[in-house]
């Protein structure tokens, strides 16, 4: 199939765009590199031997998006192009809505436009807000409380209304849990700008020596260890679900809802201890207080996914440790180290 891959270039994107090549699908990726390297794509091609095309331009431009749809002809779109910072949109809550919200309408249109009716969408598990019972099924009342999971929320909605006024389309909407890990190869990983919001990259980058210590945000949550509890989802898994996803598009119309996690929860510390396993290296941490915002546990219902993809994560604890200490020990400074040539 043809499918255009918008924010293919990010995290998520690139270990997606690998797999879908591998699985003999055409893509073309549109991405503006606001948060990612065309380096990734330049390594993406050697990991699959597969070239596909790059239009680099800002997803929420009709210019850009007409010449996206009139080259291509996509046959589904995965649309990841966005802005995912939970602080950053309380400071910019207009830029995440515009980025968010008024960049998928813009795409949706472009899909009207163009007579393409397939799509998956990224979301979050963020959606849920506070939990009113664990572990989420879909059907969990939807309270995002920060602006970023309120944009998630607005475009699922959005995605709701368009696909209710247009029989042909088949929406799936997919509420990511924690993605962590990275490709088993070592060459593309999560390579975020700045010092890392996110637990796993921030471990990875105390055990290389980039950050001297851990700060575990909370050591009085009601858990096994006081630390709080996620769904860790390795991002191999997530990309075969896009994969999974993409298949029940064929078959089915329609708007639908699915979490990608596990169903298991892993809490701070245990994710120390696997990382220290993995890496061999010291992660030296010391126990503060609660972020503003966090929740104590954060684990999906995955039957939905089992029953409608025939998709359920593979991948443990030790195999997110040991991809992302790969790919932290292989490239300390993420794809700012560009001088290791296309090994494959
Ligand atoms: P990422 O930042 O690595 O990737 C996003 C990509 O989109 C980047 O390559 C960026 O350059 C591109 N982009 C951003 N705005 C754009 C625009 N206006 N036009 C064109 N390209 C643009 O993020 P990721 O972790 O790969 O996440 C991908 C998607 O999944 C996002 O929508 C995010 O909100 C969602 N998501 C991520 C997580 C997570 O923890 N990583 C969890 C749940 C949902
Ligand atoms: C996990 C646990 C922290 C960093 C966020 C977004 C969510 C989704 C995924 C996009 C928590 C603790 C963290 C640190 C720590 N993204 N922690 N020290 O908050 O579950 O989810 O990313 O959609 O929307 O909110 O992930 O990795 O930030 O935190 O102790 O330096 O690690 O308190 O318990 P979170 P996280």
């Amino acid at each position: 199939m043809r499918v255009l891959v918008t924010g293919g270039a990010g995290y998520i994107g690139s270990h997606t765009v690998l797999r879908l090549l591998r699985a003999k699908h055409e893509v073309l990726v549109l991405d503006n590199f606001s948060n990612s390297s065309p380096e990734a794509l330049r390594r993406v091609k050697g990991l699959a031997n597969a070239d596909f095309d790059i239009c680099e331009g800002d997803a929420r431009d009709r210019g850009v998006l007409n010449q996206a749809f009139g080259d291509f002809s996509p046959e589904a779109v995965i649309h990841f192009a966005g802005l995912k910072s939970v602080g950053e949109s309380q400071e910019q809550p207009l830029e995440y809505h515009s980025q968010n919200v008024a960049g998928s309408i813009e795409l949706l249109a472009a899909m009207k436009r163009h007579d393409c009716s397939r799509l998956v969408f990224s979301s979050s598990a963020t959606v849920y807000g506070e939990a009113q019972y664990l572990p989420f099924d879909e059907d969990h009342p939807l309270q995002p409380t920060n602006p970023y999971g309120r944009s998630k929320f607005f475009t699922e909605e959005i995605i709701r209304d368009w696909a209710a006024s247009w029989s042909d389309v088949s929406a799936v909407l997919l509420r990511y849990f924690n993605p962590v890990g990275a490709d088993t190869s070592g060459r593309i990983g999560e390579d975020p700008s700045g010092v890392p919001n996110n637990l796993l990259p921030y471990i990875a980058q105390v055990a290389v020596g980039r950050l001297a210590q851990l700060t575990v945000f909370g050591g009085d949550y009601n858990t096994r260890d006081g630390t709080g509890e996620r769904d860790f989802i390795h991002v191999e898994d997530l990309a075969r679900a896009h994969l999974a996803a993409i298949n029940y598009t064929v078959k089915a119309k329609g708007c639908v809802a699915i979490n990608v996690g596990t169903g298991a929860g892993a809490t701070v510390l245990e994710m120390v201890k696997g990382f220290k396993k993995a890496s061999g290296r010291e992660i030296p941490y010391k126990i503060a207080e609660r972020r503003e915002g966090d929740v104590a546990r954060s684990v999906a219902a995955v039957s939905k996914a089992e029953r409608l993809l025939r998709w359920s994560a593979e991948l443990g604890l030790s195999d997110m440790c040991e991809s992302t200490w790969h790919w932290q020990s292989s490239n300390p400074n993420g794809y700012a180290d560009l001088d290791q040539g296309i090994s494959g």
